[in-house]
């Protein structure tokens, strides 16, 4: 018999989710732009700077010693949490800086060229679609979209013409931020292992919610960050297979990431240092790495089934709110707790605001996806985003905010 998810055990270890909003107990539902952060990575961190801080990979001292083991131990920890070596595990700033690294070492390595194509998806977080936009800028390449459709699932028959001879680059998300849908990643990745194409999974999203295996995806690389999988900021994790990465030159060059260097010319140390030039973000990633032990030591099947109920209850809750609008309104495939949604003749910036004087924090705009919102007629939408510490009585609560929207900005109310 399995125990039901205790939530409140998982609360109880977020200091911050005691705050209070104007009289309301704070009902964070923004956990798909940053996640809230466990004690146990508050204290990873303050533990680190307060006993152990120094450079990692330099000094001779006891320090810099202890600093590079917990450095490095991080590493190991991070990989073993999407089913990789250590080696494939390249630190970077976030998501976004392993995007940005993967298609600037494309450029640099010349592997694109005119009359080639880079394909990703029209459900793209802007971080994986601007660094596309500026490789193919720079060297003649093509860039093409697969669409998403009315319910926004991906078009795959779309996809199937388009991922061809001239495909270079697939990158797609696990998970659409706005979308909450998970893409069929063993499809995209066998279209384009049929005409040899570099495959780049942008798993920020599933990474909290989802088990990743990285090495048994068939992808090629994929990027995460830990400020949204209960760690801190300015850390993320690029993954590359071997061959792949050992074939990528570096992107930014430095300190760190050399064997040798001449008044001409360096030459660079093998993955993953290679691509780590510079200070390295070092009690981000204890943290990150005291993140992700703190999310393995949670009872995940549980957390789950817990996660998938509320998926449930959010969407069909915000269904039955006449006025109402999801994005990529689909029982037909797998997701996370996370759904868009707009309001007939409310702003979603309103929306928001709405919500927060109920102590409902959610997310408002275009969530860096611009083409996607476009794609559905709209320029901003709100969108709530659970996480493993949301109760079933916070996404109620959220309802019947959300409920009472529309009557709040007198919508739909003959004038
Ligand atoms: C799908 C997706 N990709 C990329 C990013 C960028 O991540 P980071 O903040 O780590 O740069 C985000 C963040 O919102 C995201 O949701």
């Amino acid at each position: 018999m399995t125990l039901p998810f205790d939530v409140d055990a998982v609360r109880a270890d977020f200091p911050i989710l005691e705050t209070e909003v104007d009289g309301h107990p704070l009902v964070y539902l923004d956990s798909g732009a940053t996640s809230q952060k466990p004690r146990a990575v508050l204290d990873a961190e303050r533990d680190f700077l307060s006993r152990a801080n120094a450079a990692v990979h330099r000094g001779a001292h006891t320090l810099a010693a202890e600093a590079t083991e917990l450095f490095e131990d991080a590493r190991v920890t991070v990989a073993e949490f999407v089913g990789a070596e250590p080696e494939q595990i390249v630190w970077t700033s976030g998501a976004t800086g392993g995007l940005n690294l993967v298609a600037g070492s494309l450029g640099y390595a010349g592997r694109l060229r005119e009359g080639d194509e880079i394909v990703v998806t029209e459900a793209e977080h802007h971080a994986n679609l601007i660094p596309w936009q500026e490789l193919a800028r720079r060297t003649g390449a093509r860039l093409r979209h697969i669409p998403v459709r009315e319910d926004g699932t991906l078009d795959m028959d779309a996809a199937d013409s388009l991922i061809g001879a001239r495909t270079k680059v697939l990158a797609f998300p696990h998970v659409s931020n706005v979308l909450g849908i998970v893409n069929p990643v063993a499809d995209l990745v066998a279209r384009a292992q049929a005409v040899g194409a570099l495959t780049v999974l942008d798993a920020c999203q599933s990474a909290p919610h989802l088990a990743l295996d990285l090495s048994a995806s068939g992808v090629d690389l994929a990027v995460f960050s830990g400020h949204k999988v209960y760690g801190p900021y300015g850390i993320g994790a690029l993954w590359g297979r071997d061959e792949v990465l050992d074939a990528l030159p570096p992107f930014t060059t430095g300190g760190s990431m050399i064997t040798t260097v001449t008044l001409d010319e360096a030459e660079y140390l093998p993955p993953p240092q290679r691509f780590e030039a510079g200070t390295q973000p070092v009690s981000q990633a204890v943290g990150f790495a005291a993140a992700l032990r703190w999310l393995g030591a949670q009872d995940l099947a549980a957390a789950n089934a817990h996660e998938a109920a509320l998926e449930r209850r959010m969407r069909e809750g915000l269904r039955s709110i006449p006025g109402i609008r999801l994005l990529g309104d689909t029982d037909a495939a797998e997701r996370v707790a996370l759904q868009a949604f707009a309001v007939d003749g409310v702003h979603a910036h309103d929306v928001g605001q709405f919500l927060d004087s109920r102590g409902v924090a959610v997310r408002v705009g275009h969530h860096c996806a611009q083409p996607l919102h476009r794609r559905f007629g709209l320029t901003a939408s709100v969108r709530a985003s659970a996480a493993i510490h949301t109760t079933t009585d916070e996404v109620d609560t959220f309802l019947d905010a959300v409920s009472g929207v529309r009557s709040f900005f007198g919508a739909g109310v003959a004038a």
